[in-house]
């Protein structure tokens, strides 16, 4: 296995990593000082740009681009930025160690991005079970205030800067963007019509930009290394346009479960036998893999890329397995699924797929918020469906119904919940269907059932 770098993770290690005298002494604020103090805000975005950091929250856009979104500056319009670290997907858990282990990476990274915006405010909305990552964020906060790095000159620069942290309140909605500016508001935590889009109009009707924890903590090694350089860690074709490294998280039927920095373009063979130190049970195979989060479509060790044209994106991997191919936000897609927020759940073959699907659409029947018909009520019907199939009450139609219900919620909806509930149902029927016709006719057989560990990865809760 090759060593790589740890870049993001590099002070997880360190006994008290989490407070201000251990991470300055490793180099914390460095990165904010010299920006603030020499690089002009342009400077800044530019290298971000050229970083090519697409976005870690799941859906992959480039954060460089992002940023060149914002209108430009306006005498008496503020302009926020706003740190998703809701973090509410199944089976990911990788934010949650960056705050917990690093608030200070997190932290720098928001000055910095502050100076490049033209932010005088930043709000960091925490998933609000995640305790300890709010208790050092909060302190992490105060530490700066107390050295001048945030308040009235941070740095000594006369732009006075502040940073909120929020606690949400529990909604796996609340994480997708506009529904998390409007709880951010006050207002119930609803999806808003897009566009606009944040960046134009965003939190208390502002210019906004929302990032996700991970691509934002880049930021300050990002200037450290210099964009092209940091962009270059990466193990993808420089085309792709998918830079640097990443926190894969891994969890499931192998022997080492958790969070590990690589490159962005290993493989999930290597993240599940290296990383992840194989299989847990070497006697039970592995019988699927969802790559990024549970909105992402299942994968299979024996389906193969079929990509014969030269000219397409993934020719050079024509033939492999889809767990050879490199992990980056287009190599994903062009497999059918979605890098997400690259962290995969493993299921062995002693995994039900027809309960796995039946308890992720529980998941998302619970959390729809109900504003498009097409997923308060296909949410609930797919979960419902499966009860039935799961319950040796369903016969064959059902199966199709699953099909049915789902493309009908694909592209209908105001926010991507419903096409996250829908696209990895698409894929458990159409990898697994011979199970869920087995299944429909018989139920489930007995001792098939996820266990509770698997259970609770895949509902994000604590196991039974
Ligand atoms: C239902 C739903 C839940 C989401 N939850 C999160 C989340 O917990 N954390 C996150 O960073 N992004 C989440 N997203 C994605 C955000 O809407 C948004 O794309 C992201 O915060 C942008 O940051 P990035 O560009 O840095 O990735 C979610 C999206 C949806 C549709
Ligand atoms: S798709 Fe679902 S979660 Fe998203 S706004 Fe519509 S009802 Fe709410």
């Amino acid at each position: 296995m090759p060593t790589y770098k740890n870049i993001l993770s590099n002070r997880y290690t360190l006994s008290r990593s989490w407070t201000m005298e251990v991470a300055e002494k490793a180099g914390a604020y460095q990165q904010a000082r010299i920006a603030l103090t020499t690089l002009a805000p342009e400077r800044v975005k530019s290298e971000v740009e050229a970083a090519n950091i697409r976005g870690r929250g799941g859906a992959g856009f480039p954060a460089g681009m992002k940023w060149g979104f914002l209108p430009p500056a306006k005498e008496g319009q503020d302009v926020y930025l706003v740190i998703n670290a809701d973090e509410g997907e199944p089976g990911t858990f990788k934010d949650r160690t960056l705050m917990e282990k690093d608030p200070h990476r997190l932290l720098e990274g928001c000055i910095i991005a502050m100076h490049a915006i033209g932010a005088h405010k930043c709000f960091i909305y925490v998933r609000c079970e995640l305790e300890l990552a709010i208790a050092r964020l909060e302190q992490g906060v105060r530490d700066c205030q107390a050295r001048g790095y945030l308040g009235a000159r941070p740095f000594g620069k006369d732009w006075a800067m502040d940073i909120v942290i929020h606690p949400g309140a529990g909604a796996y909605i609340c994480g997708e963007e506009t529904s998390l500016l409007n709880s951010l508001e006050g207002k119930r935590g609803e999806p808003r019509l897009k566009p606009p889009f944040p960046a134009v109009k965003g939190a208390f009707g502002m210019p906004t930009i929302v990032n996700n924890v991970e691509t934002i903590a880049a930021v300050p090694d990002v200037l450290a290394m210099g964009g092209a350089a940091w962009s270059a860690i990466s193990l993808l074709p420089p085309e792709m346009k998918d830079g640097g490294t990443r926190l894969y998280g891994i969890s499931g039927h192998v022997k080492r479960p958790g969070v590990y920095e690589a490159p962005v373009g290993i493989t999930l063979r290597e993240l599940i036998d290296d990383f992840g130190g194989g299989m847990l049970h070497p006697d039970r195979p592995l019988k699927g893999v969802i790559p990024g989060g549970s909105s992402t479509p299942v994968l299979r060790a024996e389906d193969k890329v079929h990509a014969p044209d030269p000219k397409s994106p993934l020719h050079r991997w024509h033939g492999k397995s889809h767990l050879d191919v490199p992990m980056g936000v287009d190599t994903m897609r062009g497999i059918g699924t979605m890098l997400g927020t690259c962290c995969a759940i493993v299921m062995d073959s002693s995994v039900s797929m027809v309960d796995a699907a039946r308890n992720l659409m529980k998941f998302y029947a619970h959390e729809s918020c109900g504003q498009c018909t097409p997923c308060r009520e296909g949410t609930g019907w797919l979960a419902n469906v499966l009860d039935q199939i799961c319950a040796g009450r369903g016969k064959a139609a059902d199966v199709d119904l699953l099909v049915d219900i789902s493309n009908n919620m694909m592209g209908n909806t105001i926010c991507a919940l419903a096409d996250g509930t829908a696209m990895p149902m698409l894929a458990f029927v159409r990898k697994f269907r011979k199970e869920f016709l087995e299944v429909a006719e018989k139920g489930l057989p007995s001792g098939a059932r996820l266990d509770g560990a698997i259970r609770a990865q895949l509902v994000g809760k604590e196991a039974a």
